[in-house]
């Protein structure tokens, strides 16, 4: 491990707004948990460091939505998943929250540090502004038109379509997600961080010195470093996060990507006294398990922020995934296109190392990948099921079967291809090495499935149970032999399947093996017992597969009816809420277009109470011909506004499907104008 004299692992903070589901597992828990328990087998001094983050404007609108406080959001999800990743044993040594206490201490005083040694640059910008809900509008608080690829529902941190991230006054069309007005401009005075200033270091440190990075993630680095770095706001005006600790921010919180990743040092910090030591001595390596939208945050801003303190070290490599896709389409929690692990484990109780193994055999390390539940049930009954599981159990029911579960001493015949098999152990456990000290997990599990390949056919090639009547010497070497590929097997499938590993260990009484272990071909002496089989893996039949995938396919349909009827029912008001509204059925009486404007309308009504002039988005819709005469609803006791310069005075109440065309709503039969809507 060249000079490093420890580890410490970092992996992803999930946004604690809803559960966890395989792309979680796959992109980064999977690999760090396989490679963390990879250095604690090699007896290294390795630590993993997990936890919730619990701020950022979607959990505050997801709280909003529900009505009830964001806190109440974090503390239901912060349990299920911290329960989750439990159950699939996911080793963390310590899993903490961007609530707790020592973090909101941790990320103030880091912010206070900076602040201190004239490391942010104080600005005012402009912002939008909410004028009805007073409120300054942050990242997904405003959508609106990307102005790259036109997609219409871009959010004002960043276009999920095309992936750019932005700032939210670049958005065409820009609208409020609170009130849905067009939201107003407001200067605003924010703290940010200069990376322009951090560019040249930046460049060398990732771009020279460290071109060993995965492609994928050098080449990120690189194409934002060769766009130029801007300075980034490290916060916000919002009501939900870390207080900005200085005078006059009143209502601001520290920006949820300047917080999150000062996180892991927050959650190392209640794991141990000497914290210290993982984070500020040249000694330690740090290593990032994130998923590919988090590479920026990673490699760019986190490590300027560190740079900037001063202290602390910075990562020595950022293995990121790329994405994990669920049958062709993209996993989404809004669309509950998932598969979410508890209600995996609901399903498939006890079969946590199935899907350890499927997404780790499938992990998108190179390129996006596809999970389907037909390639996950191939590679159980045709891997897991016939190879590894067919071989460990017929080398157990063999053993006891001759031998009364006593392992034979390996006699003096011995063939050529027993010792090769043996020898092959080895070889085949330096490869899974190689591969995880390089982070190609893939590899590394196909390599250990290779182990048991080994095993398998070194069986149906010798055949012991034929040889057995002819040849009792012989199948001694053989058994022997194959049991010391089940052992190392044992060990070599911990860091990928610990669940079965812990079983076929306990099979086989073997406890204590470590790293250095493997590839000993004696790791079950002659004379040694070893317990009744059981199986590891059970065939998954095709009704099965059928209920997930037609689990989906109802998802799906959900998806499509929702997309028609459009908006979700708003929250509920009291009666007198309801009255509070002067809706009067009008005539109009007059009606032209607004110049220079595409979609307005400016109308004379007649309210029964008065005639009125209102200004109505309607164009499209109705030419001013053809309206004049007809009876609409108008809503009269709206406060007067002035749109492009014309008071009006009310607003004509439309019905609006789901493609946004507007038609009046009318009274079935003539009525008085004035009469009164309710
Ligand atoms: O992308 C995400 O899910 C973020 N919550 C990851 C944060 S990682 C770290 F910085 F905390
Ligand atoms: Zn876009």
């Amino acid at each position: 491990m060249d000079n490093f004299k420890r580890t410490l692992i970092t992996t992803a903070l999930p946004y604690a707004n809803g559960p966890v589901h395989i792309g979680h597992l796959a992109g980064v828990y999977v690999p760090a948990d396989i490679y963390v328990r990879y250095l604690r087998l090699k007896g290294e001094d390795a630590i993993m460091i997990g936890g919730s983050d619990e701020h950022g404007v979607p959990i505050t609108l997801k709280a909003k939505n529900e009505g009830v406080t964001p806190q109440d959001i974090v503390d239901r999800y912060h349990g299920i998943i911290k329960k989750s990743f439990e159950d699939f044993g996911i080793t963390f040594d310590v899993y903490s929250r961007t609530t707790a206490e020592t973090h909101y201490k941790t990320a103030s005083d880091f912010f206070k540090t900076l602040y201190d040694k004239g490391e942010f640059v104080e600005k005012e910008s402009d912002q939008y502004y909410d004028e009805e809900a007073k409120q300054f509008l942050a990242d997904r608080y405003i959508t609106g038109t990307c102005p790259h690829c036109g997609n219409e529902g871009a959010y004002g941190d960043q276009c999920e379509s095309c992936g750019t991230s932005l700032n939210a006054t670049d958005l065409k069309n820009p609208v409020s997600v609170i009130s849905g007005s067009t939201p107003t401009i407001k200067k605003t005075k924010h703290w940010y961080l200069p990376l322009d200033k951090h560019e040249p270091f930046l460049k060398q440190w990732i771009l020279e010195d460290h071109k060993e990075w995965k492609a994928n993630v050098y080449g990120q680095c690189k194409s934002w470093i060769d766009l130029g770095l801007q300075p980034r706001a490290v916060s916000r005006d919002l009501n939900w996060g870390v207080p900005v600790p200085v005078e006059g921010a009143d209502g601001k919180v520290l920006y949820v990507w300047f917080d999150a990743p000062i996180g892991y040092i927050s959650a190392t910090k209640e794991l141990t006294p000497e914290w210290e030591k993982y984070w500020k001595s040249e000694d330690t390596r740090m290593l990032h398990f994130i998923g590919k939208d988090n590479i920026v945050f990673h490699c760019i801003v986190f490590p300027a922020m560190l740079k900037a303190e001063g202290s602390y070290i910075l990562p020595e490599n950022v293995p990121a995934n790329e994405f994990l896709n669920l049958e062709g389409d993209k996993i989404s929690t809004s669309r509950n296109w998932a598969v979410w692990l508890h209600e995996y484990l609901e399903e498939f109780k006890d079969q946590q190392d199935v899907l350890r193994y499927t997404l780790a055999a499938n992990a998108p390390e190179t390129k996006d990948n596809d999970f389907t539940w037909k390639d996950f049930q191939a590679r159980n009954n045709n891997e897991l099921v016939a190879i590894l599981g067919n071989f460990v159990n017929r080398s157990v029911v063999l053993t006891h079967k001759y031998y009364n579960g006593k392992i034979p001493a390996m006699s003096a015949v011995v063939e050529d291809f027993d010792t090769e098999s043996l020898n092959e152990i080895a070889a085949i456990v330096a490869k899974v090495q190689t591969a995880l000290d390089q982070f190609r997990f893939r590899e590394a599990i196909k390599e250990m499935m290779n182990l048991a390949r080994l095993g398998n056919k070194y069986l149906a090639d010798t055949e012991p149970w034929k040889l057995i009547k002819t040849d009792e010497e012989r199948v001694k070497t053989i058994m022997y032999v194959s049991l010391q590929i089940t052992a190392n097997l044992a060990v070599l499938m911990e860091p990928f399947i610990p669940f079965s590993a812990a079983k076929l260990q306990k099979m086989l009484n073997l406890e204590g093996c470590t790293w250095d272990d493997l590839g000993r071909t004696d790791l079950l002496p002659a004379g040694h017992e070893v317990n009744k089989p059981e199986l590891l893996f059970a065939k998954i039949e095709d009704e099965t597969i059928q209920k997930q995938l037609d689990k989906l396919e109802a998802t799906k349909t959900a998806n499509e009816v929702a997309a028609k009827t459009v908006t979700p029912a708003k929250e509920n008001i009291s009666f007198e809420d309801f009255t509070k509204m002067d809706v009067r059925i009008g005539t109009i009486l007059e009606a032209e277009k607004v110049a220079k404007t595409k979609k307005l309308l400016k109308l004379l009504v007649d309210t029964g109470i008065d005639q009125r002039t209102v200004v109505s988005g309607i164009a499209e819709f109705y030419n001013p011909e053809d309206i004049v005469g007809k009876q609409v609803s108008i809503l009269v006791n709206l406060a007067p506004r002035k749109i492009r310069g014309i008071e009006s005075q009310g607003m004509i109440l439309m019905a609006e499907d789901a493609d946004g065309r507007l038609v009046f709503i009318q009274p079935s039969e003539e009525v008085k104008p004035g009469s009164e809507v309710r």
